[in-house]
């Protein structure tokens, strides 16, 4: 028999008693985390969003809670009157908040009861967590769990605190459609047919970056909002079909305002976990990151910089190092401290890990007692001092080297640098290292399709002094400098994170139409996807740049997670799916033909 709420209130949440409650009568409901039995006594864990109360019932006190207590199994949901006692001495829990007091139960309410389980919420370690699919298909349980519960509501104060920041700088927020037409951001297009029109479709914003840019023509002066963009794209473990991004845009704005905002923002947000940033925020060159860090997203929490060692193989005739520099491109390394103890086993392993990046291979050399190096039999032992010298390297430390394509050996030494880091624990815990990184190219060739693509995006202005570039390129065809010319664009970085991307955009329709020509969009094309925009850029359009923060990667940085799917409520699966309510699914063929459209298999 189950017991009705009836007019019964909580007193307290499960996460609320302390030692100065003792002696108070309080009513407690929640979820049954545990019950453990001792002839007379039962022990009930209680767990609601706040925390876990320790219940016990004694059988010589309140025979009837006890005879209850017994009926009840895990995630049944209670209600418990009773009192709180301190707990003896021994008998205190110091990991929990609610460890100093437990509750005397003299009444159980049965308020429902659940099945077994599809799997434990309470597992020792992250590691025995059931299999993640399992956990999709049953979020609701998952959810359960303290730790998504205190990510979700950390990220609840993070959109707090957003809000009242952007009010007390004065912008406004504005709701901009979803239903909308095809913004270039990069990735496909989530559309939606329409009915009304058949034939024709309503596209998802991957942001809402046109619509911004028309509130600033607008006059709405300063622009926020957190938007919930669509992006079909191939999806990583920071990357979901779905997110959230604090929008951002401001009329007049110097990339000077931008930075000054924005560091002023994430100063707040932090500090919601107990970091003060140091502002400003370092500011790096895309270029500048790409030579020292082999990312354009770099974790400075940690030195180990990319060391370029071609001036110790002048000469050489070690063919690998020799066809890279010969053709334009780069040997460099990485220096690990204290590397000189790596196993072979770990070399194989890091030699496997650099493929997956493109490099050819990974030469070592290790300074312990002797030296030793893959590449002693080919270059000599001098050749081997001269490169360690030139990497900066001492005694103990191994230095891992890569040849090739300056794009390849970035990547390729990039993503080795911290994997070496996490492996050898060289990445501090609790810290925060945010950077700007600053001028970005404009345009980025993409081999396969053999063309240049917009890095951001086509609203992106040129950096003012690389404008005579974009001129020759387009004017007098010169294609080949389109890769030098560099935008007014930045990302913000926390820990290798990108939380945030944009830049100050055309605002004059010359420069717009200059960019479209040099990604070969013909004014036909430009005209057809956005007319309304070009349009628009003729009635007065003030000079007007932005920024997009993604709410989840915030907040990874923030709880320090690399699974995007631990800091949002129903995310979907790498496949794009939600495995909860089993979506994408069929569609009834009544509505398909309403809206005329017939699947082909
Ligand atoms: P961008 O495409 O760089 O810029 O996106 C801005 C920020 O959004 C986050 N982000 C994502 N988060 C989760 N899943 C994804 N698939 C995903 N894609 C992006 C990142 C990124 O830095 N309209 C421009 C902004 C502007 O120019 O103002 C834009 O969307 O944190």
């Amino acid at each position: 028999m189950l017991d009705d709420l009836g007019k019964m209130q909580r007193t307290h949440s499960c996460g609320e008693l302390r030692a100065e409650d003792a002696g108070k009568m309080v009513m407690l409901m929640g979820w049954v985390a545990r019950r453990r039995d001792f002839g007379p006594l039962t022990f009930i864990d209680l767990r609601d969003r706040d925390g876990i109360t320790q219940v016990v019932v004694n059988e010589e006190l309140a025979s009837e809670a006890h005879a209850k207590a017994k009926q009840v199994r895990g995630e049944y949901v209670i209600g418990v009157l009773g009192e709180v006692v301190l707990r003896e001495e021994g008998q205190k829990n110091p990991k929990i908040l609610t460890g100093e007091v437990e509750v005397s139960a003299q009444k159980i309410y049965i308020f429902n009861d659940a099945r077994t389980l599809p799997f434990q919420l309470e597992t020792a370690t992250s590691d025995a967590l059931a299999g993640e699919d399992l956990r999709l298909k049953y979020r609701y349980l998952d959810l359960r769990r303290p730790q998504l519960q205190s990510n979700l509501r950390l990220r609840h104060q993070v959109l707090q605190v957003i809000r009242r920041y952007m009010d007390e700088q004065k912008f406004t927020e504005i709701e901009t459609p979803i239903l909308i037409k095809s913004t270039p951001e990069g990735a496909r297009d989530y559309i939606v047919p329409s009915r009304i029109q058949p034939g024709k479709f309503f596209a998802l914003p991957q942001s809402p970056q046109l619509f911004k840019q028309i509130c600033m023509i607008a006059g709405l002066d300063k622009y926020f909002q957190i938007a919930r963009c669509f992006r079909d794209e191939d999806l990583r473990a920071d990357r979901q079909p779905e997110f959230s991004q604090l929008d951002v845009e401001m009329s007049f704005a110097t990339t000077a305002q931008v930075y000054v905002l924005m560091e002023g923002l994430f100063q707040r947000v932090f500090r919601l976990v107990g970091s003060e940033l140091p502002v400003p925020f370092p500011r790096l060159s895309y270029e500048e990151a790409l030579r020292r860090f082999g990312s354009d997203k770099p974790d400075v929490r940690f030195e180990m910089e990319l060391q370029d060692i071609s001036s110790a193989l002048e000469g050489t005739t070690f063919a690998p190092f020799a066809a890279a520099l010969e053709a334009g491109g780069e040997v460099k390394a990485l220096v690990t401290k204290g590397g000189a103890g790596f196993s072979r086993k770990a070399l194989d392993e890091l030699q496997e890990f650099v493929k997956r990046y493109g490099a050819g291979a990974l030469a070592w050399i290790k300074l312990g007692d002797e030296i030793s190096s893959s590449l002693l039999k080919t270059l000599g032992h001098d050749v081997v001092i001269k490169i360690s010298e030139a990497a900066g390297a001492e005694r103990g430390d191994a230095l891992l080297i890569i040849a090739g394509k300056s794009k390849t050996v970035a990547a390729s030494l990039g993503a080795l640098r911290v994997e070496v880091a996490r492996r050898e624990n060289l990445i501090p815990e609790n810290v925060f290292a945010p950077l700007w990184v600053t001028e970005f190219p404009m345009f980025e060739y993409h081999e396969e399709d053999g063309r240049y693509y917009a890095m951001h995006h086509p609203f992106t202005s040129p950096l003012d002094e690389d404008l005579p570039l974009l001129r020759r390129a387009v004017e007098e065809g010169e294609t080949e400098v389109l890769g030098k010319i560099r935008a007014k664009a930045y990302d913000t970085v926390v820990n290798g994170i990108e939380v945030a991307g944009g830049s100050l955009r055309n605002h004059r329709r010359d420069v717009q139409d200059l960019v479209f020509k040099a990604l070969g969009i013909t004014p036909d094309m430009a005209r057809e996807r956005f007319g309304f925009f070009l349009d628009a850029l003729e009635y007065g359009t003030p000079p007007h740049g932005g920024i997009a923060s993604g709410i989840e990667r915030a907040m990874m940085a923030l709880t320090g997670t690399d699974n995007i799917r631990d800091v949002m409520a129903f995310p979907k699966t790498a496949s794009a799916t939600d495995l909860m309510i089993d979506a994408p699914g069929e569609v009834d063929p009544k509505q398909l033909e309403e809206l005329k459209i017939k699947i082909v298999k």
